[in-house]
């Protein structure tokens, strides 16, 4: 095989992004081989534009003979569904961010993908950000040494009240499972869990329908605890303007800080752990030296996945976000929720239990909020209502998916 055939189920905001890059030969190893959406309005729009054949159903569309991998990019519910689905049929699959909304579905989901032989990615893009493989290769290098803390306040994923009211999925139990913990947030908490490792424990609050008028959180501070005594605080909400984006790790040898585009590496001449006990002045700091680092953004993330998942299925090539980094992203958030809706601690990594009692809380949440619509007679949609004219006419990344500072 010398290019992927790849079909995209769900041609929505991102979708159509996807499609377009790959239908302009943008992407190394790809060419767009069919579409799929539920939508007749979005078939209808996009059949024109793209001669693939269009499908209704995104199994007829994987057993169609057609593809050799698919990009899921509908809400995130049917995200295990379909990548489970191509898997078992030997179809490679690539899922949009979060893997899912269940740790317990998308571990399931591992299982199939590894027995599978096929490849199984997430759309994990904000990890090809310069500034974040920097700081990677910093740490890896143990340039911050041994880790003490973590701070990410990531407080400018502002969105207005008529961006939820864009679709009937967005912002309700039933069609997204969550708030900004599951839509704007898994590219931080990936990123965190990437750099920091996964916690030990976790307690966590959430604020539902804080700032809008939504069902689900719009607001979280997670507080977390390491098994070498680090700590981590990561804060994040859709509805404070201008918000900020100031990430800050540091250890005993040094620390990183990100803000603003920018880097700023310092460095310990010697450890803190043993200036502290051998330095005889008692308000000194150990000597240091500080660098800045300004990466330019340089290709969009979402096509340097894609062109990674061809090459992992082309040529073997490692996958920059494997489907298991969905487990590690998806604990975090599942944790930080079931802490929040329980009053209490979570263990990380999460318990069949505590997965289990996610599971049932999260459809306690769904049923109820599922009995308040009926009651109001109301309709439910799967895609994006208000930007759908808009949306399905985009064939390029736009600038709110990208690493904001
Ligand atoms: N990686 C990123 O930067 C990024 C950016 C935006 C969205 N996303 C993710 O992509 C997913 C979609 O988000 P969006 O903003 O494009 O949403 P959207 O509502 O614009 O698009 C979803 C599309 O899926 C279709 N759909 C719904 N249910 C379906 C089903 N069962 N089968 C086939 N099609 C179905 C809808 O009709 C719609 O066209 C979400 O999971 C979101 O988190 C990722």
């Amino acid at each position: 095989m010398k290019t992927l055939r790849v079909g995209i189920i769900g041609v929505g905001n991102i979708g159509t992004a996807h499609c377009g890059c790959i239908a302009n030969g943008r992407i190394k190893g790809m060419t767009l081989a069919a579409l799929c959406d539920i939508d007749p309005e979005k078939r209808r729009i996009l059949a024109g534009k793209y001669p693939v054949p269009f499908f209704e159903d995104g199994d007829e569309l994987i057993k169609s003979g057609l593809v050799d991998a698919i990009i899921v990019a509908t809400p995130h519910r049917f995200h295990p569904h379909y990548c489970e689905t191509a898997l078992k049929n030997g179809i490679h699959a690539l899922s949009e961010k979060p893997a899912g909304v269940n740790v317990s579905e998308v571990k399931l989901l591992n299982k199939v993908a590894e027995a599978s032989g096929a490849k199984f990615g997430i759309m994990f893009n904000q990890r090809t950000d310069g500034l974040f493989r920097k700081a990677k290769e910093i740490i890896e290098a143990g340039g911050i040494g041994e880790p003490k803390r973590l701070v990410w306040i990531v407080t400018n994923w502002y969105r207005t009240q008529s961006y939820y009211n864009s679709g009937s999925w967005r912002a309700t139990w039933n069609g997204e499972g969550g708030g900004v913990l599951l839509n704007q947030a898994p590219h931080n908490i990936d990123l965190w869990q990437w750099l920091f490792g996964i916690p030990s424990r976790i307690r966590a609050f959430c604020g539902e329908g804080k700032y809008h008028r939504i069902a689900v959180e719009d607001e979280a501070t997670i507080y977390a605890e390491y098994a070498n005594g680090a700590t981590a605080v990561f804060i994040t909400t859709t509805g404070e303007a201008p918000g900020t984006n100031r990430l800050e790790i540091s250890g005993d040898r040094g620390k990183i800080v990100l803000e603003k585009s920018t880097l700023t590496y310092t460095s310990l001449m010697t450890p803190e752990r043993e200036f502290c006990f051998t330095c005889e002045k008692g308000a000194a700091l150990p000597p240091m030296t500080e660098t800045s680092y300004i990466i330019p953004q340089g290709r969009d993330g979402h096509e340097l996945i894609l062109e990674n998942f061809a090459a992992a299925v082309l040529e073997d090539a490692p996958l920059i976000a494997p489907g298991t980094e969905g487990i590690r992203e998806l604990s975090i958030s599942n944790a930080a929720f079931l802490s929040s809706w329980t009053d209490s601690w979570v263990n990380l990594p999460l318990s069949d239990e505590d997965c289990a009692g996610f599971d049932r809380i999260l459809e306690e949440k769904r049923k109820a909020e599922k009995a308040v619509e009926e009651a109001a007679g109301g309709e439910k949609t799967a895609g994006n209502k208000g930007e759908a004219g808009k949306s399905t006419g985009k064939e390029r990344y736009i600038s709110r998916w990208n690493v904001k500072w």
